[in-house]
């Protein structure tokens, strides 16, 4: 358990600062001021993410039969928007504050008729902002070449439907999975990566029978907590917020939710979309988008279950877990009172596995030849400068589960010392056994 307390704005702000020191996340275009709602992944953050996106590749697609995968474009044909009802409804009302010029969404407002900031009652009327994202294919910038950024994933799984399933010679029930950026013109991006303009999400989509659509929700459900799970996250650090009020089509609809410093947030919802989705790009394409059914000689509509996952918000829920420092444990290296920095990331998503650290300057040769063979198969880092005990501290801020020592003994007996970042025990380990051990402990 961590000590840090983190319901406070001087934890955020704490990580925020981490984060771009050690390269995890900054601002996009700082050197012009920044872009608010766009965030860069440093060479840390990239590879925190992109293990995210493989893990969850790997648990969604790759090991399973019944689902494929997808990498489609991010902007489609405009029609797709307008079926799915983006153009005309995705959107939030929105008002300003005449007094304070702030602007609110008028469904996060208490109190509808008062400013929350400064408890005017001078408000505009409400008014609807939509949220795509515009842009103009070709060289004419006008309305008959406007086209729009994908606000989610999903709409071209729905599109490529028929494609997939004949490629893939699928049946129902079966999935399709895509991960790829979204975008959103989100009138107040906030929470550092929490509410973004440009990010990530990684969706399933499952088509199947109506008859058979809410066991797989529980299905699906059930799979997405596991994932969860698996990445760490307690049953007391989540929680499933099971919506009242749903869209006309849906049958049921879950949040998975993660205890964020600034309050519960959602990282997933897992949605059934009935045949919403598939009758709509049926009617606006003209295409038959149907299904034939062999068991019952019938064409049937497929129902759909997502689940729908922010990649950022994903990475955003780990960082806050993972931070920590403790004073007590720096003793055990002689750092007495100096407080660790630590993000105890799990081994499977942390940016560095294995740091590999020659004792001396000499020793670069034999390290770096430990380092090539490593590196094929854990993400490894290879660190020659400062004390020991500073390149300890330095893999504790960044998570890395693994520091291997190569010293003078090591030309004798062929051994190195692995130093595990909890319990910062150490162990002499033999370099031929090197891999395995890290299999033992990391697979
Ligand atoms: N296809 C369904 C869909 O897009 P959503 O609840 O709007 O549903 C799904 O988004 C997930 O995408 C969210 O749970 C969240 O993790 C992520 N997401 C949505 N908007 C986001 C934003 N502005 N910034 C970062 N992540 C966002």
């Amino acid at each position: 358990m961590s000590n840090v307390d983190k319901s406070t704005s001087a934890f955020m702000e704490k990580l925020v600062s981490l984060c771009k020191r050690r390269g995890f996340l900054f601002q996009s275009s700082e050197i012009y001021g920044g872009i608010n709602g766009f965030w860069d992944y440093g060479p840390y953050g990239t590879q925190l993410k992109k293990a995210v996106e493989k893990l969850w590749w790997n648990y969604m697609v790759e090991t399973r039969i019944n689902v494929e995968g997808l990498d489609s474009t991010v902007i489609c044909h405009p029609k797709v928007w307008e079926a799915s009802g983006h153009l005309a409804q995705f959107g939030d009302l929105m008002c300003d504050c005449r007094d304070c010029k702030a602007r609110h969404r008028v469904d996060q407002m208490a109190d509808k008729a008062v400013c929350p900031n400064c408890e005017s009652t001078n408000l505009t009327e409400p008014r609807e902002f939509n949220l795509m994202m515009k842009t103009y294919v070709g060289p004419v910038s006008d309305e008959d070449h406007a086209a729009y950024l994908r606000a989610e994933t999903c709409q071209p799984i729905f599109i490529d439907f028929h494609q997939v399933r004949v490629a893939s010679r699928q049946k129902l029930p079966f999935g399709i999975g895509q991960i790829g950026k979204a975008f959103r013109n989100e009138i107040n991006p906030r929470n550092f990566t929490f509410r973004s303009r440009e990010f990530t999400q990684m969706e399933m989509e499952f088509f199947c029978k109506d008859s058979d659509a809410m066991e797989w929700f529980e299905y699906w459900k059930n799979e997405r907590i596991k994932f969860f799970r698996k990445l760490g996250f307690t049953e007391a650090e989540t929680r499933i917020y099971e919506h009242e009020k749903l869209a006309h089509y849906a049958k049921a609809a879950i949040d998975i939710e993660y205890k964020f410093p600034f309050g519960w947030g959602e990282v997933e919802g897992v949605h059934h979309r009935g045949t919403w989705d598939m009758s709509r790009h049926q009617e606006f394409s003209g295409e038959d988008l149907t299904y034939f059914d062999h068991d019952n000689g019938e064409k049937i509509t497929p129902t759909v279950i997502e689940t729908s996952v922010g990649a950022d918000r994903t990475v955003l829920a780990l960082l806050c877990k993972a931070y920590d420092e403790d004073v007590a444990d720096s003793k055990k290296e002689g750092k007495a009172s100096e407080a660790r920095v630590v993000l105890r990331f799990p081994a499977e998503v942390a940016p560095v596995q294995v740091a590999i650290l020659p004792l001396s300057k000499k020793l670069t040769e034999n390290a770096q030849q430990l380092f090539n063979d490593i590196a094929p198969y854990y993400r490894s880092e290879f660190d020659v400068t400062g004390s020991i005990g500073k390149r300890y501290r330095r893999q504790d801020e960044i998570g890395t589960p693994y520091c291997v020592t190569f010293d003078f003994d090591s030309l004798e007996d062929n051994a190195v010392t692995v130093r595990e970042r909890d319990s910062m025990a150490q162990e002499r380990v033999d370099v031929t056994q090197l891999l395995a051990y890290f299999d033992g402990k990391m697979r």
